[in-house]
């Protein structure tokens, strides 16, 4: 950044940076043929719509999943469906070594690692003064350590390998206090991870892109609870929840070559919710 307007006119070597030679057929900037990505939160919902839509791409998929084990046959659908490389992964992300190892796994078992989906998430949606410190400190292990954790090992290997690209699903909880049922832990989990994925964009600006995501109300198990669900429908301008194929085009945004200027970027998919 430039102090003054003198500063600014000196010429920086270097720059302006080539610009990338990405085909100019859109459907073409979409193709994900050769690409590797690893999606984490992948057996079911969101995750599993991207990693859907990675495969439909052309991509080989990594599926990381934590509980749910159908993850496995998923990723045996998604390789013979598509005739792409998958594999499914157990992985807790709040352990961090549990993350390097598995990074290191997709690596070996892949070559490379081009795009890391950091989507895995949970909630216990209380308000603070009826929270106990525990249920604070799961939401911050899988939200926040989780997320810091996947973005630490496979940021090294996007260093290493002198590309990359990280994708991390926030939530329109990073911007807006939920209604009507506090959940000020949450909120403020993925408060963390929108600054903290824009934060990334700049630091790793030589070797990766970072955008973060940040959905309204999809209807997956993550999404409005019987509370609040009558309420999510009045507050969405388009009187519902969203349904996962209506987001797993942007991530294929995100992760290929039609979005090679997008990076620090927070994606708001809320059907209007957050606009009153
Ligand atoms: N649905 C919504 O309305 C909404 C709105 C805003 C943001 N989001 C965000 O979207 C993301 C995906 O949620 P979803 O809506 O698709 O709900 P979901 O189907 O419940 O997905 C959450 C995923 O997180 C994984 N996960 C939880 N704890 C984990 C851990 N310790 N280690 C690794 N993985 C773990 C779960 O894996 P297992 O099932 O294998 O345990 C699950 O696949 C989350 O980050 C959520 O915060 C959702």
């Amino acid at each position: 950044m430039s102090m003054s307007v003198s500063d600014a006119d000196v010429a920086r070597p270097g720059f302006p940076r080539p610009v990338p030679d990405t085909p100019s057929n859109v459907m073409e900037q979409f193709r994900m043929t050769g690409k590797v990505v690893v999606v984490n939160g992948a057996a079911d919902g969101i995750g599993l719509a991207v990693a859907e839509g990675m495969a439909e791409a052309g991509a080989h998929v990594a599926l990381l999943y934590n509980s749910n084990h159908s993850a496995i046959q998923r990723a045996e659908e998604l390789a013979k469906m598509h005739g792409v490389k998958t594999a499914a992964y157990q992985l807790d992300v709040s352990h961090a070594e549990a993350v390097e190892k598995t990074v290191d796994a997709v690596v070996k078992d892949f070559g490379k690692i081009d795009v890391f989906v950091a989507n895995a998430g949970m909630a216990i949606s209380k308000p603070i003064l009826e929270q106990t410190l525990d249920e604070y400190k799961r939401q911050m292990s899988v939200n926040v350590d989780g997320v810091v954790h996947c973005a630490k090992f496979a940021g090294a290997v996007f260093q290493r390998q002198g590309h990359g690209n990280l994708i991390i699903t926030s939530s329109m909880s990073a911007r807006i206090v939920n209604v009507p049922v506090d959940q000020p832990v949450y909120n403020g989990t993925k408060a963390f991870v929108t600054h903290f994925g824009r934060s990334l964009a700049r630091e790793w600006r030589e070797f990766a892109r970072v955008n973060v995501v940040s959905p309204g109300f999809f209807d997956t198990r993550m999404g409005a609870a019987p509370l609040c669900v009558n309420e999510a429908y009045r507050m969405s301008v388009l009187g519902r929840q969203g349904h996962v194929n209506e987001i797993k085009g942007l991530y294929l945004y995100l992760a290929s070559d039609a979005s090679t200027y997008t990076t620090g970027s927070d994606m708001l998919v809320d059907g209007g919710y957050t606009l009153p």
